[in-house]
Order: structure tokens, then C-alpha cells, then sequence
């Protein structure tokens, strides 16, 4: 006769069946797999590796065993994967600051972005909203405090604050205030820089930071980022031999098109911005890296630089105090030139150094690895127009432009390939509109001095003397309490 198991006995199997399965097949937990880049091109100091791709968002820990979760295998099309685990990236979580630079942002699209990141993280919003009637920051404090009930850890602030400048000012560092206004400029670069500044006079102790964007429609996206970037550090020596940039690109954006969702791959200024990078960037081909080969593997023709207008970005603290900033939406086409002048056409190692007439410009004091990443979430944010376009991508190529203007050749050559590449840059801006008028030239954005220079000290206590009478405030803490 058939036997029918009774209920008790059915889930008491399910439960068995479910342990031994657990035991023997699932991964330890959740993981990241990547893609390792193995080529890439040096310049001096500086080295940039070929895009890598995130693969997996919670992938089997192959090896690794020991809690670093970092199992290789090899992929189908050649390429070596890694795999970290979570605890891996947790540890390096911990030790990152991510700023979320925002300006009119609704404010369930900013606390989407805050919401997905990874809780380890401490975050600073640096807020450029309009004041006054219906004033947004002041609900932007108020989302703070909530997330810093649930024990997260954020400072925020408004650029306008003008404790904010003042602290700039003692700390000698008067660049980022507006002459007429007295408080510190507009730009999301300048945002980003008050932001670097919070987090290094107040959590010294993180030694790494990222910045994302708040105007983020799909928040999910904005976990995945911040993983990417600890995958990058992962993988990279430790910020006491070297410094690291984790560059990210999209997988896609999503574009309404004619009633259609276009899954576009590079965005308009990402384009035009890239292709010249890539013309700076390529060894041999074109002789513009001054006789330096590439690795034999490397494919010229294929895009090498993917990331010039990358918003989301990390980097080692001590490589975001030692750079120079360029002002607005400039700032991340601006740091491969810094990089390359710093770490190769002011490299102390070459024969043949180029000379720029600031003779203050110090050397990198370690090497630079870039790392780029393509993500797997898309990035889906506010549409802008074709002049925000134009000017963005005017004003990055501007600073590529006016960056290199001291420059002739790469060192060990003396071909002019930098000179060249210059008038090229400009005649392409004359055809597309983006010269600025007055001048006759590309726009030449505010370049900030390295943070290292300031009086940090100094910094901190003018600021943290405003602690919750201006607009800056510090949820989570323990050391400050806040109302
Ligand atoms: N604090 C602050 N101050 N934030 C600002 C300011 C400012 O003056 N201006 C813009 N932001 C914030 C925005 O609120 C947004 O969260 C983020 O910076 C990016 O600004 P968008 O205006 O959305 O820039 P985008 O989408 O055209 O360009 C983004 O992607 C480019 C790559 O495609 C930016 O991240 C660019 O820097 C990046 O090159
Ligand atoms: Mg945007």
C-alpha cells in the first residue's frame, strides 16, 4: 500500500534535503567576479590597464577559501577572472568614504542612491540645492538624520555654507570661493573637492573614496558601483606602495527614442572625450607615447581609455589630496592629465623631462595604477540637453587643451606629437561649436590646487565649530551628537 507522509515528515525531509544540498554545492556567500585586466600601458609613473568587466554580482567563491575569496579562472575568450568575496569587499568598504554630489535632485532619487550604498560605507552629501522658500536642504538633513538613526554614518553640507568657505580660507586655500560672492563656487568639482576635504579632516582614518552621482533613477545600480570600486582596491597593491583610480563605464544607458529604449553604449561627450584621451594614450602607433611600447598583446585600434567623463570614480585617499582638480564637470577628464604630467612628463626618472613653467608642480611620490571597469547595471539618469553636452564636453576637452599647452612631445621624444595633438583638439572644437567665444579658444576650467597643500587642521576646526549651526551636519556618530 502506498504510504502517505504526513506533513510533519514531508518538511522534515524538505529540511534534510535542503542541508545537504547547502552543505555540498552552495557558495559561501555572495561574491564579486570580474574579469583581471592583464594589459595595459604605462607612462612614467602612471599606469592605465585596459578596461576590465564585471562578470558576476554574486558568484560562486571558487578557492579562496581563507575569507579573501580571490579564486581565479580562466575565461572563454582568454581573459582571467577574479572572485572576491563579500567579505573581502566589506573590508575594504569599511575603509571608503562615498560622496554623492547633488544640486535639485527630487528627494526620493537622492535617498534611492544613499539607500543602495553598501552599509560599511560612510557617506558625505554635498548638497548645491536652491535655498530659501521650500528650501530642499533642509529635507535633505532631515533624510540624513533618518539614515543615521539606522546607524549609518553621514555628514552632509551645502556648498553655499559659508563656514565652508571660511575654512577653505583659513586653511589657505581661497581658489574655490566665488570673488563676489565670497562662498564657494558652483560645480560639481568644487562640490566634490568640499567633499574630499570633509572626509579627509574627518575620517582620517578612510583610505579610500568614492563619488557617485544623485541623480540616479535605477538606486540598484549604486550598490553595484561601490562593490566595483572595492573590487578595484582588492585588487590593486596596498595605498602604502601604490595609489589606485577605479574608473567605472556603464554596460549601457537607456534612452527613450522615438518610443523606443535605445541601450546606448558611450554617451555623447563620453565619445567625443575618449577618442581624444585614446589619441594622447597610444604608444607606438602614432609615436605619441615617445618610443614607450605597449605590451606585444595590445591592440591599438581597440579603445583603450573607456572612462574619460567617468562620474563614478574612487580613488586612494592619498592620491585624491595629492591631485590637482579641475573645476565642474572638467573634473574627471582633468585627472589623466594630471596623472600624465605628475607621473611622466615631470617624471624625476626621464632624460628628457619636459619642463612646465610652474616649476611647483611636485612629482607623483609613488606610481599610479587606473584601473577601469565596466559595470553590469546600466545608467539610467536625468536626460540633458545637447548644450549641457556641448559644454561638458567642451570644457573637458579644454582642460586636456590648456593642460598640455607646456608640453611639445612625450619624454625621449621630440616629435611634437603633444603639439600636434593640441591643434587637432582645437580645430575639431571650431568645427563643433565648442570654442567659447570671448576668447577665440576652448574653455579654460578653474584648475584647484592638491588638498595635501592646505592647512587640514585648520580646516576641521573652523568647520567642525559650525557642527550643527550651519548647514553641516554628522549622523551615526558616536564622537558628535546630533539633533
Ligand atoms: N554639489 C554639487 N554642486 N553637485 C552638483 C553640482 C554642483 O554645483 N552640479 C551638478 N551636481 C551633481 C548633480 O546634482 C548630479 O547628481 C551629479 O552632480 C552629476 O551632474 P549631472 O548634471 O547629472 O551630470 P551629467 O549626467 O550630465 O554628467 C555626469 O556624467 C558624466 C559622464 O557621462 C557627471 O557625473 C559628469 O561629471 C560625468 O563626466
Ligand atoms: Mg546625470
Amino acid at each position: 500500500m502506498l504510504q502517505i507522509p504526513s506533513l510533519a515528515t514531508t518538511a522534515l525531509i524538505t529540511f534534510n534535503a535542503l542541508e545537504g544540498f547547502q552543505a555540498k554545492d552552495t557558495p559561501r556567500n555572495g561574491s564579486m567576479r570580474l574579469t583581471r585586466p592583464t594589459r595595459g600601458r604605462r607612462f612614467g609613473m602612471l599606469h592605465i590597464a585596459e578596461e576590465a568587466r564585471v562578470l558576476e554580482l554574486d558568484a560562486h567563491v571558487q578557492g579562496g577559501r581563507d575569507g579573501k575569496g580571490s579564486g581565479c579562472m580562466a575565461e572563454a575568450d582568454g581573459s582571467d577572472t577574479v572572485c572576491y568575496s563579500m567579505d573581502t569587499l566589506n573590508t575594504v568598504l569599511a575603509e571608503m568614504v562615498i560622496v554623492v554630489p547633488c544640486k535639485d535632485e527630487d528627494l526620493s532619487v537622492i535617498r534611492g542612491v544613499i539607500s543602495a550604498i553598501p552599509a560599511p560605507c560612510l557617506v558625505i552629501l554635498v548638497s548645491n540645492c536652491k535655498r530659501g522658500d521650500d528650501d530642499q536642504y533642509i529635507q535633505q538633513v532631515a533624510m540624513a538624520k533618518g539614515f543615521g538613526g539606522y546607524g549609518r554614518q553621514i555628514l552632509a553640507i551645502h556648498q553655499k555654507d559659508l563656514m565652508a568657505s571660511a575654512a577653505f580660507r583659513a586653511a589657505g586655500m581661497s581658489e574655490l570661493a566665488d570673488p563676489v560672492q565670497g562662498t564657494i563656487r558652483n560645480g560639481k568639482g568644487e562640490g566634490m573637492l568640499l567633499g574630499i576635504a570633509l572626509a579627509s579632516a574627518f575620517c582620517p582614518e578612510r583610505r579610500f573614496i568614492g563619488f557617485v552621482d544623485a541623480d540616479n533613477f535605477h538606486a540598484g545600480s549604486v550598490n553595484e558601483y561601490c562593490k566595483a570600486f572595492a573590487a578595484g582596491f582588492a585588487m590593486s597593491p596596498s595605498p602604502e606602495l601604490e595609489d589606485t583610480m577605479v574608473r567605472l563605464r556603464w554596460s549601457c544607458k537607456p534612452k527613450m527614442r522615438n518610443g523606443r529604449l535605445d541601450l546606448v553604449t558611450e554617451g555623447r561627450c563620453s565619445k567625443i572625450v575618449n577618442s581624444w584621451l585614446n589619441k594622447l594614450f597610444t604608444p607606438c602607433s602614432n609615436q605619441r607615447n615617445g618610443g614607450h611600447k605597449g605590451p606585444a598583446n595590445t591592440d591599438a585600434n581597440s579603445p583603450f581609455v573607456t572612462t574619460g567623463n567617468a562620474g563614478e570614480h574612487a580613488m586612494t585617499m592619498n592620491l585624491a589630496l595629492k591631485l590637482r582638480m579641475a573645476a565642474g564637470y572638467a573634473i574627471e577628464p582633468f585627472h589623466f592629465i594630471d596623472l600624465l604630467e605628475r607621473g611622466h612628463l615631470k617624471h624625476p626618472g626621464e632624460k628628457q623631462q619636459a619642463v612646465a613653467p610652474n616649476g611647483t608642480l611636485s612629482p607623483l611620490d609613488k606610481p599610479v595604477r587606473v584601473l577601469q571597469v565596466r559595470t553590469l547595471s546600466p545608467h539610467f539618469h536625468r536626460a540633458s540637453g545637447d548644450e549641457h553636452i556641448r559644454r561638458m564636453w567642451a570644457t573637458g576637452l579644454g582642460s586636456v587643451y590648456h593642460g598640455l599647452a607646456p608640453y611639445r612631445s612625450m619624454p625621449g621624444s621630440n616629435d611634437g606629437s603633444i603639439s600636434k595633438l593640441r591643434e587637432e583638439v582645437h580645430s575639431f572644437a571650431v568645427e563643433r561649436g565648442g570654442i567659447d567665444g570671448a576668447k577665440g579658444e576652448l574653455p579654460q576650467p578653474n584648475i584647484y590646487p592638491a588638498l595635501e597643500n592646505i592647512h587640514m587642521a585648520r580646516f576641521r576646526e573652523v568647520l567642525e565649530s559650525s557642527l550643527g549651526i550651519g548647514s553641516f551636519r554628522a549622523f551615526g556618530f558616536t564622537r558628535w551628537k546630533q539633533s
